[in-house]
């Protein structure tokens, strides 16, 4: 049997319901905040991640998927949204037009890691990007509406931790005080921390290795190295986060695995999300497009884990969701009433029914036992006897009780109780 690649999973239609209540929701909340949707391709030219997501990211030095095309061009599949948004609002003049510019996306990003609980080689990601406003509103509104988000999927137990890192100036003092810091402990921390050292030293701080975090705990805090200018602007998201009654922690270790952030970082957690515990993260990156080679152009963002969303669900027990559409299954008895139940099945889906009528010749007692197993919300039953008086049998799966309903009167019936 051929199997399905490491690190990459089936979504069965038995799951794929709560796929679509979680996109459902992130839709929903997109319109609310009026972001409009955009799709960028799978795969990019690797140019693309290598200088947007940053040459010291893990992501890019380790976790590409990347290859020669037929053209011998270097390609490589997307291993999150931001740089593919990004490149869009350029290549389509985006920039001329209102600003805000406002698009979430629904995607599948690829990054080649180590396969655990929560972390996949293919995974989703429901994101959302913001260009043009450096004010710290839209870091407020993007952090409340990420938020929001989480809230509506009825996730109670996750805790939103926040960070500045500054800007490019304030930053270059900070770097300086780290390799201070850590030139004394080199020797004995890894081989990647060395190179991290040389080329982005914050980068140390989020190493995931034993013996160099002992060393990351106790460094120099980006927050104490903060110039006026990004002082004020975190502390106006805080205030603004605190007014919209968004609950936060300021962690000073918060410093996001890709290199174009700048000023606020961010990352909800959860202990039920896998070893990584983060089920999303976002932050500013006012010099993304900079780096891309054009005019810098504030921006911000944020991305959740769609798998991860799920493992959190999951463990929370999270009462989420609306109103679920149940099915209901057209029993025929006889030969005639099989086709009545096959022509009424029609008539139900056209006003909007959910139905399923026997396809295989089952005796009664196997449509039953199917209707059962396959979860119907009603079973509605056609027989010699229902065809002549024009009516059905309902039986009622939930609470076991039946009605006779006339077949006139059936679509009104099941669509007023098909709800789960
Ligand atoms: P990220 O933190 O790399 O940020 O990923 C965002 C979310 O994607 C994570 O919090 C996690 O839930 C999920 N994720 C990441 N890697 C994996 C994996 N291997 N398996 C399963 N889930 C995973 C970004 O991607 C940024 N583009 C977010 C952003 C948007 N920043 C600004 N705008």
């Amino acid at each position: 049997m051929i199997v399905r690649p490491k690190g990459t999973k089936d979504v069965l239609p038995a799951e794929a319901g709560l796929w679509q209540q979680i996109e459902a929701a992130a839709r929903q909340m997109a319109e609310e905040y009026a972001f409009g949707e955009i799709r960028t391709p799978v795969f990019e030219y690797t140019e693309l991640f290598s200088r947007g997501v940053g040459e010291t990211s893990d992501i890019v030095n380790k976790e590409m998927y990347t290859f020669l095309d037929k053209g011998n061009r270097s390609i490589t599949l997307r291993p999150e949204g931001t740089a593919g948004v990004a490149r869009a609002f350029l290549e389509n003049g985006l920039m001329g037009g209102a600003m805000p510019f406002k698009a979430y996306y629904l995607i599948s990003a690829f990054r080649y890691e180590r396969p655990q609980a929560g972390r996949l080689r293919e995974f989703h990601q429901f994101g959302a990007e913001l260009y043009g406003a450096a004010e710290p509103f839209a870091d407020a509104e993007i952090i409340s509406y990420a938020d929001g988000f989480l809230k509506r999927l009825g996730l109670k137990k996750v805790s939103l931790l926040i960070n500045s890192i500054g800007c490019k100036e304030c930053r270059k003092k900070y770097h300086e005080a780290l390799k201070e810091y850590f030139r004394p402990h080199l020797d004995e921390m890894c081989g990647d921390c060395r190179t991290r050292f040389e080329k982005n030293p914050m980068r140390i701080l989020d190493c995931k290795e034993e013996n160099c975090k002992k060393y990351t705990a106790c460094a120099p805090k980006m927050l104490d190295y903060l110039c006026d200018d990004c002082r004020a602007h975190f502390e106006s998201v805080k205030s603004l986060l605190t007014a919209a009654g968004v609950q936060y922690t300021v962690d000073p270790s918060i410093v996001r695995g890709l290199d174009y952030y700048s000023r606020t970082v961010f990352e909800f957690t959860s202990d039920a999300a896998g070893a990584q515990g983060t089920v999303l993260g976002g932050g500013r990156y006012d010099t993304l497009l900079e780096q891309m080679g054009e005019k810098p152009v504030p921006a911000v963002g944020f991305a959740a884990g769609i798998e991860r969303l799920i493992m959190v669900m999951t463990a929370e027990n999270a009462a989420f969701g609306g109103k679920r559409r149940g099915k209901c299954y057209l029993l025929g008895m006889d030969e005639t009433s099989r086709k009545t139940a096959f022509t009424l099945a029609q008539k139900l889906r056209g006003a909007g029914i959910p139905c399923e009528t026997d396809l295989m010749n089952r005796s009664v007692k196997a449509q039953f036992k199917y209707a059962d197993k396959s979860e119907a919300r009603f079973v509605v039953v056609l027989g010699e006897r229902e065809l002549a008086e024009g009516t059905a049998q309902v039986k009622d799966m939930k609470n076991s009780s039946a009605e006779s309903v006339k077949l006139e009167e059936l679509c009104q019936y099941l669509s007023g109780r098909i709800d789960l």
